[in-house]
């Protein structure tokens, strides 16, 4: 009768939560009945992710008695298991933080090309580009940095290592009810899934719905391993020899050194000052710091607010400050280890006042007119983005990718984690546009050990020196402009939170020359700026946007993008 009651008491707690373990949250996580809080006002702390289980995994952390830093942690490893399109342990990210003492971190742990990668791997015999190679498959693959990344976060962590990752293994391995959205990304993913695969992974199952449990068994020995070894446990031993053993299956590169040498690299953050605020980025290998910076001061003695939200003179303008910083991306920017990246001299008032100086209200200046100052498509969505924010002010925005949703389709066999395809953020051929339609050169060509430059923006403005904005999205190239345009919102038009996130986005990139915009925005103001000469492209969701705002002390605002399932959570 014991052995009854015991049983159906375990039978009832694998149904509504894991509250039994020691290590698990205080508040049972119901895995199988959940929604997603799009706009939540807190007093203590907030986290916001893409997905409703990673955010309240995030919370309950800090509900322990974890800081920001522990509930961005265990909130990553939890989207590594409920947000498989983005959320890794087989890609890489950036971390920004600005802890309540004053200090300011960055943590790159960006993909690096293997040992054995070169140049012209991406071309054919001819110089010609072979895209599916960088796009899809274990060719595609950079060194994953994920756990190195949370690993050199954890040195600002207060609470176990195991504590922050149990949440993430308790739900791959008792699962969780997939979202309708999430079913219907499965169901376009079969056929790429059984091309690019060498062992049949969880994930592959005819006609996925909203409501069926995803069990992750493989991934919750992967995320044990590390729990039990550390960096070795992904790194090294069991992890390593089956990433390896996939590369073998399917001719990809990286070898058992690749992953024993990676490191994740504490960085300066890229930082700028914007009437009376400060902004924090990622430096390079991210473009997004960098971009934000030079977009920021293009319009800063522009009167901007009074131009209004949406309005055809705002979007100009922003648009042509857009243009000139991406073309000078495209030829400037990439992994500063390896190239001389021009960093002072591209922000510098008087260069980007130069930058400016055929700038036309009442046109477009082709982006042909327009070359790298003198000194460089279409988006998938699948990075991630996660914000937190903590009762002491610890913030903490944190940007990780695959590059494009579920990476390079190929899930490492008996390790249940999708590889990346990020080798395709290099530049595989000066002038060759990536998946984002980007284009570069010398300055982010591939060489082993190199990261590929990244345009991933986690963000934190801060305002009489406290957390003001704490903010990110996915979205490649479009990421700085979104998050540019979601600054903007707020501190010149002066928005609500949630419009600044749900509201219309635009993007311009230098090349294509065209606004790709979202369809939103109205046929008249579409119309005015191609009077105004410019090419308006309609395209989907522009990013997904995560977004705290410190009203003060004792009132936070979170609002997650409605986009897509993503939630905001607070207490
Ligand atoms: N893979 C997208 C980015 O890093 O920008």
């Amino acid at each position: 009768m014991k052995r009854i009651i015991a049983t159906l008491l375990l039978i009832i707690s694998f149904y509504f939560g894991f509250s039994q373990k020691s290590n698990s949250p205080a508040t049972p996580i119901n895995t199988y009945n959940y929604s997603s809080p799009k706009k939540i006002i807190a007093t203590q702390g907030a986290v916001v992710s893409a997905h409703p289980l990673a955010s309240k995994v995030g919370i309950e952390i800090l509900k322990m008695g974890g800081n920001a830093i522990d509930a961005a942690i265990a909130t990553q490893l939890a989207l590594a298991v409920v947000y498989p399109q983005a959320g890794n342990l087989g890609g890489g990210g950036f971390t920004v933080a600005r802890l309540a003492d004053g200090k300011e971190i960055t943590i790159d742990y960006r993909e690096m090309a293997p040992g054995n990668a070169n140049r012209d791997m991406y071309l054919d015999e001819k110089g010609d580009p072979l895209h599916e190679k960088s796009q899809e498959g274990h060719l595609s693959s950079g060194v994953p940095g994920t756990v190195a990344g949370l690993f050199a976060s954890y040195k600002y962590a207060k609470l176990p290592f195991s504590t922050l990752i149990q949440p993430a293994i308790d739900i791959a391995e008792k699962g969780f009810v997939i979202t309708k959205r999430q079913a219907q990304s499965f169901n376009a993913l079969q056929e790429n899934l059984k091309k690019y695969n060498t062992v049949s992974p969880v994930f592959i199952k005819e006609n996925w719905a909203a409501g069926d449990t995803l069990i992750q068994t493989d991934l919750a020995n992967t995320l044990k391993r590390i729990r039990d070894k550390g960096e070795a446990g992904f790194y090294e031993g069991e992890t390593a020899r089956l990433i390896v053993e996939e590369m073998k299956r399917g001719s990809g590169i990286i070898t058992l050194d690749d992953l024993k040498n990676y490191k994740a690299i504490s960085r300066e953050p890229h930082s700028f000052h914007y009437k009376g605020y400060k902004i924090i980025s990622m430096p390079m290998p991210s473009s997004g710091g960098l971009l934000l910076n030079q977009m920021m001061k293009m319009i800063e003695n522009r009167e901007i607010g009074k131009m209004g939200f949406l309005s055809v003179q705002a979007i100009q303008l922003m648009v042509e400050v857009e243009r000139r910083a991406f073309a000078d991306r495209a030829k400037y920017m990439g992994d500063a280890d390896f190239y001389n990246v021009p960093v002072d001299k591209l922000c510098s008032p008087a260069y980007l006042q130069e930058r400016m100086m055929n700038y036309d209200p009442a046109k477009a200046t082709p982006s042909s007119t327009i070359q790298p100052g003198t000194v460089a498509g279409y988006e998938s969505e699948e990075t991630t983005h996660l914000s937190v924010i903590d009762k002491d002010g610890n913030a903490v925005a944190v940007t990780t990718t695959l590059n494009d949703s579920y990476g390079s389709k190929t899930v490492v066999g008996g390790a249940g984690f999708f590889l990346n395809d990020e080798m395709d953020d290099f530049s595989i051929k000066p002038g060759v546009p990536n998946m984002y339609g980007a284009v570069g050169g010398e300055a982010n060509a591939i060489k082993p050990g190199k990261r590929m430059l990244s345009s991933m923006t986690p963000t934190i403005v801060l305002k009489d020196n406290y957390p003001y904005l704490v903010i990110g999205t996915p979205g490649g190239t479009t990421i700085p402009t979104s998050v540019f345009q979601t600054i903007v919102d707020i501190i010149e038009f002066g928005m609500t939170t949630e419009d600044a996130v749900w509201k219309a986005k635009f993007h311009h990139q230098w090349l294509p020359d065209h606004i790709e915009i979202e369809r939103a925005i109205p046929e008249k103001t579409r119309e005015a700026l191609r009077i105004m000469g410019y090419t308006v492209v309609d395209r989907g969701p522009i990013g997904r946007t995560e977004l705290i705002k410190v009203i003060s002390r004792k009132k936070i605002e979170a609002v997650a993008d409605v986009r897509g399932d993503d939630a905001a959570e607070g207490y």
